[in-house]
């Protein structure tokens, strides 16, 4: 009896703690807001010079080559190609909204997009160029040199291009998604099958990694909570050790930024590594090693229903102009 009683007691505070993840979960999710006070002449030019191929060393490759703006903003290939077809080591993020997250890169190594920028400059397997080169070529070209003085005021410096080019990037915030007008109060901006998509994204439990404004992007977990995700594909590589590179700290191998789900159903493949084609796959994978569960066929399918309904507006250059 009284075993009973203590059991229906458990039940009952157990249902009560669920409710209450549930209710603090439906909060984890917010709109991306349009970001404000961005200078539109320098969205102008630092749209340019991301286009600009003259950021590589033999001309041939610029941000947009790896990061296709009109496909998502990343490059869907596994590893992406620099200059002279060299292989990079990791898979290429969107740039879109990464403005919003906490560092930049899969091991968050850059705290800025200004920061980020030396990384493919130099890179040997990207634009493999350097400063003194890219700005020569620059201060060569009479509407860049008219461009900079008329926006800052002064000549090309290193600084001055960064600038441009990191306020571009932050202007790319996909606003005004389906599931976002959902979450600002209109019920039939998603489907009733999207809609229970995001129940079990809360219920699984993928909100407590995939969260905030960007669907993740604000913290730094590990790869493999539940099993050793890298020993089971095997090759294990230095990119793999994650935040590792970074701290030196034993507890961050293996971590890595929670990449953020807004664009995901346009970014194929998946995972630092680009081992998984699909979102299918990709899902699958995180259900086994960060949940330690199975997730049924239809619930897989219900989840990508309303990672369709996170895609909002993406950058439309006659819009700005
Ligand atoms: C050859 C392909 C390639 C080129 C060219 C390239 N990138 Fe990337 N980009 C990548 C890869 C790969 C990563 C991930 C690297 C890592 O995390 O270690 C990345 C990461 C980023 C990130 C971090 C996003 C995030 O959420 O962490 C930003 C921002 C970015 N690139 C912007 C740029 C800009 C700006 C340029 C031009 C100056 C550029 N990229 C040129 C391939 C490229
Ligand atoms: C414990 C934290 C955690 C949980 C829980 C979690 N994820 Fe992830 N997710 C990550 C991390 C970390 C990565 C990056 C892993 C990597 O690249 O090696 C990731 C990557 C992904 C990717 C690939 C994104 C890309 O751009 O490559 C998808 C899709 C994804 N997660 C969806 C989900 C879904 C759906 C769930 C719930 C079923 C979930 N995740 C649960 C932490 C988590």
């Amino acid at each position: 009896m009284w075993r009973m009683v203590i059991t229906m007691f458990w039940a009952f505070c157990l249902g009560q703690v669920q409710a209450l993840a549930a209710e603090i979960s439906d909060a984890a999710i917010v709109p991306l807001e349009r970001p404000k006070e961005l200078s539109v002449e320098k969205i102008r030019l630092g749209r340019r010079l991301f286009h600009d191929t003259r950021l590589s060393h033999d001309n041939s490759i610029s941000c947009a080559h790896c990061h296709d703006l009109a496909h998502g903003g990343a490059d869907h290939t596994p590893h992406s190609y620099g200059v002279g077809g060299a292989e990079g080591v990791i898979n290429a993020p969107t740039v879109y909204n990464a403005g919003l997250n906490l560092a930049q890169f899969w091991d968050g190594r850059a705290a800025t997009l200004e920061e980020q920028i030396d990384g493919p400059i130099h890179n040997p397997v990207e634009m493999a160029s350097n400063w003194p080169e890219v700005l020569a070529k620059l201060r060569a070209d009479a509407s860049y040199v008219e461009s900079f003085a008329r926006v800052f005021g002064g000549k090309i410096t290193e600084a001055r291009v960064k600038e441009a080019i990191a306020e571009f990037e932050r202007s790319l915030v996909t606003v005004d998604s389906p599931f976002d007008r959902y979450l600002r109060g209109d019920a039939t901006a998603i489907s009733e099958v999207q809609k229970r998509g995001y129940r079990l994204f809360i219920s699984y439990g993928c909100v407590s990694c995939h969260q905030g404004a960007n669907v993740g992007g604000n913290l730094f977990q590990v790869m493999g909570v539940f099993g050793d995700y890298f020993r089971d594909r095997g090759g294990e590589t230095k990119a793999d050790l994650g935040r590792y590179n970074v701290t030196g700290l034993a507890r961050d191998r293996h971590k890595f930024k929670v990449p953020s789900l807004r664009l995901v159903v346009l970014t194929a493949p998946y995972f630092h590594d680009g081992s998984a084609e699909t979102l299918d796959q990709a899902i699958r994978v995180m259900a086994k090693y960060q949940l330690g569960r199975d997730i049924p066929d239809e619930d897989i399918a219900d989840i990508i229903a309303f990672l369709h309904s996170l895609v909002g507006k993406m950058d439309d250059a006659d819009a700005h102009e």
